[in-house]
């Protein structure tokens, strides 16, 4: 008999069924040996003296212990310029979205972000049973401050979330207007998302002292190059982590994460190097390549860009057939772009051609017709 199509028989809360599941874009297919543009990834693998270290990890300690953290919380809250007791380490920062959404949301609360935002803030309110206040982004996909200032004052929510810079639309938010928010509202927790601050540099991690009502995700999956390993971090006042912890199960973060985020912290000049090259050079080409040809291109301040080609569906199908995956983006506000992270210099050389070739032969603005 198949299963798996119908309703179940046993009692879900409501919050459940009405859920979907994150599904990623090309999910089920295989990956390996395409151009990956699709989720935000770093463009290579880890460099080998990281493997050398995980390999010699599981030659010489094993991974039959169960893992243990104080060197890792130590080394981030180095990283960071924090004490230890500020880091909570977790599996990956869709699981500190969780923890928090977790911890301030429950039925009938709300949360206020602009909108659209990383989806797993959504996805996470909702399970919790609380509503999101989503203040739009405009079209040209500035972040919307007057309406934002204006929606915190007005709901009262029981949770702000700042995503900076946001994915999709890329945007940034000023630093000081997310300490202005959290001033406004002393006790009501301010989550801000940093995944990707690596490439940007801007932070509100120096404020928390003085502004104990922010939390701050980062994650290893982008600059660190470690998607697959499932490390990311909090940083909080230690009153705020030591809630927090007991919403993680003890060993959510496995040690072959920790021992690869300590050899990559321990090397963070070749991850430097490479965020200098990608967002120094690369990018500003392949956003030049795209304005040249008179294509509409929001490059964001992270390492992605959103693409607006003249015919989106045939340019997605034919950078696969390429090679090449990108995101399609479903929001209306975004509707007809795709979302490119960027690759390595052979990359980018590829995706430019075959798009120049498309555009060419047929799939583009700047063909005759
Ligand atoms: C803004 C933002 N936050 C969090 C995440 C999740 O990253 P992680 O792999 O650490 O769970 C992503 C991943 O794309 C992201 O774009």
């Amino acid at each position: 008999m198949t299963r798996g199509t119908g309703d179940s028989a046993l009692n879900f809360p409501a919050a459940v069924l009405d859920a979907k599941p994150y599904v990623p874009d090309w999910a089920g297919q295989d990956r390996r040996g395409l151009i990956r543009l699709d989720r935000n990834e770093a463009p290579g693998p880890l460099s080998p003296a990281v493997a050398d270290a995980l390999c010699a990890y599981v030659r010489d300690e094993g991974v039959h212990s169960y893992p243990e953290y104080p060197r890792l919380a130590t080394a981030l809250g180095e990283y960071c310029g924090v004490p230890a007791t500020w880091i909570l380490p977790t599996n990956g920062s869709d699981q500190g979205i969780d923890l928090c959404v977790r911890a301030f949301l429950r039925p009938g609360a709300s949360m206020v972000v602009a909108r659209p935002e990383f989806v797993i803030f959504g996805h996470t309110a909702g399970l919790a049973g609380g509503s999101v206040v989503g203040v739009p982004y405009p079209s040209d996909l500035r972040y919307p401050y007057q309406e934002f200032r204006a929606a915190v004052a007005a709901r009262k929510p029981d949770l702000v979330v700042f995503v900076n810079p946001n994915n999709p639309t890329g945007t940034p938010v000023d630093v000081e207007f997310i300490a202005e928010i959290a001033r406004s509202v002393p006790d009501v927790p301010v989550l801000v998302d940093e995944a990707y601050y690596e490439f940007t540099g801007a932070t509100v991690v120096p404020l928390i002292q003085e502004l104990p009502n922010l939390i701050v995700l980062r994650t290893f999956s982008k600059a660190f190059a470690m998607a697959g390993l499932r490390l990311g971090y909090v940083v909080a006042v230690p009153e705020v982590v030591e809630q927090l912890v007991k919403l993680r199960n003890p060993f959510d973060v496995n040690a072959l994460a920790q021992v690869a985020g300590l050899a990559q912290l321990a090397r963070r000049d070749e991850m430097r190097a490479m965020v200098e090259e990608m967002m120094g050079d690369i990018k500003p080409e392949v956003v030049g390549f795209f304005q040249d040809r008179g294509v509409v291109v929001h490059p964001g301040a992270a390492n992605f860009l959103l693409v607006r080609p003249e015919q989106p569906e045939e340019t997605v199908a034919a950078l696969r057939e390429a090679g090449i995956l990108v995101r399609t983006m479903t929001h209306p506000l975004l509707a007809g772009m795709f979302r490119m992270n960027l690759g390595t210099r052979e990359e980018m050389t590829k995706l430019m051609n075959v798009y120049r070739d498309l555009t060419n032969t047929g799939l583009g603005p700047e063909t005759e017709r």
